[in-house]
């Protein structure tokens, strides 16, 4: 292992090293702007230049291999010098219109022109201008003057998900990214990952255009959480609206919405990515909600409901359980500690792929829709449904139950968390939370648990599922008249 000193400290690195990753992996500050830890080195913005000892110029970190004594100096005069030049370089044409900008508070340009540079424009020139507002697919939008040509995003789509969908087009100040094949846009509306490259963008230039405009990310917070749409529980962060600056809106749900989701990096699962439809779990969770217990299509109080539901239970003599494949550990453990030997169990998938969504592939999407089939099957078995002729209950939990399917004649209980017709069809319905309203876990495909924890409160008259199935708990076979 060759050891390499930076600012005259000996560190230990690997032959594959670079100097920016060793000097990263150690606490040592080097800024960059086009590098990225999982795409190729393309060593275009120049930022992260060092200075090697004994030498009178500086080179790029992000594309110095390792070498046995290399004595390095990340901070020195000549490396400020060049970092400022570089900086007047990159802001020449840039329109520095931070005011306006959706990525301001988390923009690597600005705080790099703050720390390197400080100073107004030196050039006296007219700024060269260029495209805003290019519609550069369905969901991102592009401000050619913002961009900085790092190209990061170009190999974010030959690198990672493989559309090929990026390219630069023309020379010098007028370079352009644009869509690889002319102005055909339909490689990245197909890129099913293409939102990463708003995420990886140094700076304000790709920009959700679902978002554009619409919050600014200083009255956010997020949370840590799991993607439940399908078997590979990515992690996320999920943002909202911190508590200090909830708004005095007519509409309230405009203080516990989900307005954006981000990837967190988990090497163990995702990675930094995630796909588009981890981005647009407000369009799953935010459909209308159901929020009052029902019995037999009637409003009723949650206790009334429970009574009815125990009830019902007590009667019971061959009761069936469809099983949700969106529970959590911990939803499923409750089920099958207040009812499992109660219930013949079977595990229905929630949700099926839907119409255009690509099913599985190579890089994180998998064909099961559901957050937690592991589990649930680990628990319940893997047997397919099969009503038996003497079927005399039927407790649905969660989407995806064909209710015509259902022995006819046989009462329900049914336990959802979205407005339905089938909820008024059931004999007792439990408005349930879905997982961004409670902390809990899923478990991948590949057996990894991960947490996921409350975003936001719960709808009034909605009940966590684990709170009806333990209050459901000890009801025997005959007790009720
Ligand atoms: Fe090294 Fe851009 S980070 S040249």
């Amino acid at each position: 292992m060759p050891q390499i000193f930076l600012d005259g400290q000996a560190f230990e690195a690997r032959t594959e090293q670079t100097v920016l990753q060793v000097a990263l992996e150690h606490g040592v500050f080097i800024p960059r702007l086009c590098w990225h830890p999982k795409l190729s080195v393309a060593g275009n913005c120049r930022i992260c230049v060092v200075q090697v000892e004994g030498r009178s110029w500086v080179e790029i970190a992000c594309n110095m291999p390792v070498s046995e004594g290399l004595r390095v100096l990340t901070d020195s005069p000549l490396v400020r010098e060049h970092r400022k030049a570089t900086m007047q370089f990159i802001t020449l044409n840039h329109p520095v219109d931070c005011g306006i900008c959706d990525k301001a508070g988390e923009c690597t340009l600005q705080d790099y022109h703050v720390a390197f540079n400080g100073e107004a424009s030196i050039s006296r020139e007219p700024k060269v201008q260029a495209t805003k507002f290019h519609r550069l697919s369905e969901r991102i939008t592009l401000d050619n003057e913002r961009c900085i040509l790092c190209t990061r995003c170009v190999r974010f789509t030959r690198e990672v998900s493989k559309s090929n969908a990026l390219g630069v087009k023309n020379r010098g100040d007028h370079s352009l990214i644009r869509p690889a094949e002319g102005d055909d846009v339909r490689l990245l509306d197909d890129d099913a990952y293409s939102e990463n490259i708003v995420d990886i963008c140094p700076v304000g230039a790709l920009l959700s255009t679902r978002l554009l405009y619409k919050e600014r990310v200083w009255y956010l917070q997020a949370t840590p959480s799991v993607c439940p749409g399908c078997a590979r529980g990515c992690a996320i962060d999920v943002w909202h609206r911190k508590p200090e600056w909830k708004l005095r809106t007519l509409d309230a749900r405009h203080n516990t919405a989900i307005v954006r989701v981000t990837p967190r990096d988990n090497p163990a699962v995702n990675g930094p990515w995630i796909c588009n439809k981890g981005r647009d779990l407000a369009l799953l969770l935010e459909r209308p909600r159901a929020d009052a217990a029902l019995r037999k299509g009637r409003a009723v109080a949650l206790d009334e409901a429970l009574a009815a539901a125990r009830e019902l239970i007590g009667r019971a003599r061959h009761p069936v359980a469809l099983v949700s494949s969106w529970g959590s550990d911990e939803e499923l453990a409750a089920l099958d500690d207040a009812l499992g030997d109660r219930f013949t169990c079977f595990v229905k998938d929630d949700h099926l792929p839907a119409d255009g969504e690509v099913v599985e592939d190579d890089l994180l999407i998998r064909a099961d829709k559901n957050p937690n089939g592991r589990t649930a099957r680990a628990r319940f078995g893997h047997q397919a449904l099969q009503f038996a002729p003497d079927t005399d209950l039927v407790l649905v939990w969660g989407e995806g139950c064909d209710f015509g399917r259902l022995p006819r004649g046989v009462p329900v209980i049914f336990l959802n968390a979205f407005l339905a017709a089938e909820n008024g069809h059931a004999e007792v319905f439990f408005p349930t939370s879905v997982h961004t309203e409670r902390d809990g876990h899923f478990t991948n495909a590949d057996g990894v648990r991960s947490a996921f924890s409350r975003c936001v409160d719960r709808p009034t008259g909605v009940v966590d599922a684990e709170r009806v199935f333990r209050a459901l708990a000890s009801v025997p076979a005959g007790v009720a008249p």
